[in-house]
């Protein structure tokens, strides 16, 4: 039986970040035997130049019926003067809604090679290895919203922030099994001295928590939060939080592990689930060739894991990567001196390598 995925490489490097990871899966599939079909679609401002709509009715099809997908990135400024309802962004926000991804999980793990790269001190980095689990279809970022009013004479703009209690309960459920599998201690974090949104979260994690004797469960306050990943990240094992909040978390912890290059994700749903960097499309180096690919790879990586249970060969290639970087390769982002110097393709062939 074949596997089909689902790929869209999206917009900016999107294409040369995808086309490395599919390359490493096949290396992959051919060692593993796994059966791998790869189907292709777009999506973001690619989609809007093209289609007139950032996220087109047949990509949504096609990744309801694949696998797993691989999603690379969207975004640039060539799209910024394009009306709300089309930007490149709705594509991934569609994307997560249609397919019911509610979870995202975004591992932050310190490799030794890298610990240097981090603009914490080694002493503070070393070890560190968390997980944030955003909750990603609810919240500010799908409430309702107003662009633009008048009121009491002024113009403004407005985003609403609901959750209700069974939204809380399935991520904080999800923490909790996952930091079970790790070292056993979730931290929920809210914002709870000030929302009301917050309060709910807050006594709904507490209550899913009875549930879990064997789990340690703290609560912390974001702008506290914010300042503990930078003070002492190692405290940390699983992270569970609100959509807004774990978007901005998720960037501060990524810096913290080195590199945001290097960072892959798990959107999880109740059917398929997408994989994709935590970075963005960079334009400004797009279609040179010069792409950080590991974060993709990584994605494609947790797809084998979680959505196909391949485990030996989401294995093989994590190993491949921490090979790499350990023989010293480093793409232009991560170059210094004493290191060998290298691009897009031939990281890709040195990762593929070694799977
Ligand atoms: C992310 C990104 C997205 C988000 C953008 C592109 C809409 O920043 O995946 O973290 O805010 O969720
Ligand atoms: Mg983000």
């Amino acid at each position: 039986m074949a596997y089909k995925i689902a790929v869209i490489p999206g917009d900016g490097i999107g294409k040369e970040i995808t086309d490395s990871a599919v390359e490493v899966l096949k290396v992959a599939d051919k060692k593993f035997g796994l059966g791998l079909e790869f189907v292709y679609h777009d999506a973001g401002g690619t989609a809007y130049d093209k289609f007139g709509t950032p996220l087109p009715q047949e990509t949504i099809d096609a990744c309801k019926a694949a696998d797993g997908v691989l999603f690379g990135a969207v975004g640039g400024d060539k799209w910024d003067k394009v009306e709300p309802a089309k930007r490149p962004e709705k594509a991934i926000l569609g994307l997560r809604k249609e397919l019911g991804l509610y979870a995202n999980l975004r591992p932050v793990k310190v490799a030794d090679a890298l610990i240097e790269y981090s603009p914490l001190k080694p002493e503070l980095v070393r070890g560190a290895d968390l997980v944030i689990v955003r909750e990603l279809i609810g919240g500010i970022y799908f409430g309702e919203k107003c662009e633009s009013e008048q009121h009491n004479g002024a113009e403004r703009a407005w985003d609403l922030e609901n959750y209700s209690v069974p939204e809380v309960e399935r991520i904080a459920k999800l923490a909790f099994e996952t930091a079970k599998l790790r070292r056993g201690k979730v931290t929920s974090v809210d914002k709870s001295n000030v929302l009301a949104t917050s309060r709910l979260w807050r006594r709904t994690v507490t209550e899913v928590a009875k549930a879990y004797p064997e789990v340690e469960c703290n609560n912390l306050y974001v702008d506290n939060c914010a300042m503990q990943i930078a003070v002492k990240p190692t405290q940390f094992d699983v992270i569970v939080t609100g959509n807004l909040f774990g978007d901005i978390l998720s960037d501060e912890a990524a810096v913290v592990g080195g590199s945001i290059g290097m960072l892959p994700s798990a959107s999880i749903g109740e059917c398929t689930s997408l994989y994709e960097p935590i970075h963005g499309s960079a334009p400004d180096i797009a279609g040179q060739g010069i792409a950080n690919p590991i974060g993709t790879i990584l994605s494609a990586a947790m797809l084998l894991r979680y959505s196909l249970h391949e485990e030996k060969a989401a294995d093989a290639i994590e190993a491949a990567v921490d090979t790499a970087l350990a023989e010293g390769y480093r793409t232009p982002d991560l170059w210094k001196e004493g290191f060998t110097k290298v691009n897009t393709s031939e990281i890709t062939k040195i990762i593929s390598e070694r799977v």
